[in-house]
């Protein structure tokens, strides 16, 4: 790696069995900048954004003029890590000509790689992804874009018919060329069965230990929503708290006049000052 210090699709492949690999979703140039010193492999852009930094319900409303916005500031913040940018809803649905056309606007915008949610029946459309020269990360099992339109965000691979299906749905993708696949909210022995079962890393969420990677939600690991806990987040952090009481401290010292001290204040040039001073007869 010498010369180089941007990880790509080659050192992410190289991985697989040897190290895990290390995911945050990242959404702007601060927090990117963060993440990347502290040695995250892959920053994901992921539409979750329409949810934690936009305060809509689900992702559906996330269009492609936000997405560019939010990879182009990752960007700006990141030297190391790999960062991938998520198709958002109604950017690849219509075709695959539509689909390329928006996964270039996202690597124009900063991102090395697209990400896409679906199985086989997107098949043509990462192809030509693919085909167009953009690495692109599958992401199958629960698929937040679509569930929260059928049957709600759900546990899958539960059943023995569920499981081959992804089992099915990741072969097809490694044939179609995808670098490594998001596993969703899958149980953990049907992640098993697919991890071992392709070439390329999987990267899990909510989907227990034997993935070849793990992604968490930035917002969700460092605690910026006190109420909200899914049971396959690990928080690193309580920054909700933390704001909020430095935040208190902050109205707290301006409504009593405690801040700003003598050491947050500039004062005119001493001579000037005097000078004034005597011509306005202070
Ligand atoms: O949008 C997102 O953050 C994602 C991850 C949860 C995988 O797709």
């Amino acid at each position: 790696m010498q010369g180089r210090t941007k990880l790509n699709v080659g050192d992410i492949l190289a991985k697989k069995g040897k190290e895990k690999i290390s995911v945050l979703t990242a959404y702007e140039y601060s927090t990117a900048r963060i993440c990347d010193s502290a040695g995250i492999d892959i920053l994901l852009v992921g539409d979750s954004a329409g949810m934690v930094v936009l305060g809509h319900a689900n992702t559906v409303p996330v269009g492609m003029q936000e997405m560019m916005i939010f990879c182009g500031a990752v960007a700006r913040g990141t030297k190391r890590a790999m960062i991938i940018g998520d198709m958002p809803f109604g950017s690849y649905q219509v075709g695959p000509s539509v689909a390329v056309e928006n996964a270039v606007q996202l690597i124009k915008a900063g991102c090395d790689a697209v990400k896409l949610e679906g199985g086989s029946e997107i098949i043509d459309t990462i192809k030509a992804i693919v085909v167009a020269g953009i690495p692109v990360m599958g992401h199958i099992g629960l698929r937040p874009q679509t569930s929260s339109l059928w049957e709600g965000y759900k546990l899958q691979g539960r059943t023995k018919e569920g499981a081959i299906k992804l089992i099915e749905d990741a072969s097809v993708l490694e044939k179609a060329g995808v670098f490594s696949i998001v596993l969703e909210m899958v149980a953990s022995e049907a992640v098993d069965a697919i991890t071992k079962s392709v070439s390329i890393p999987t990267i899990g969420i909510g989907s227990g230990p034997s993935c070849d990677g793990q992604v968490l939600v930035l917002h969700d690991m460092l605690g910026i929503y006190q109420d909200i806990r899914p049971k396959f987040v690990k928080r690193y952090a309580e920054l909700s708290k933390e704001i909020f009481d430095a935040v208190s401290s902050y109205n707290h010292d301006i409504k009593t006049g405690m801040f700003p001290e003598e050491a947050n204040t500039f004062h005119m040039d001493a001579k000037e000052l005097d000078e004034w001073k005597n011509e306005r007869r202070i």
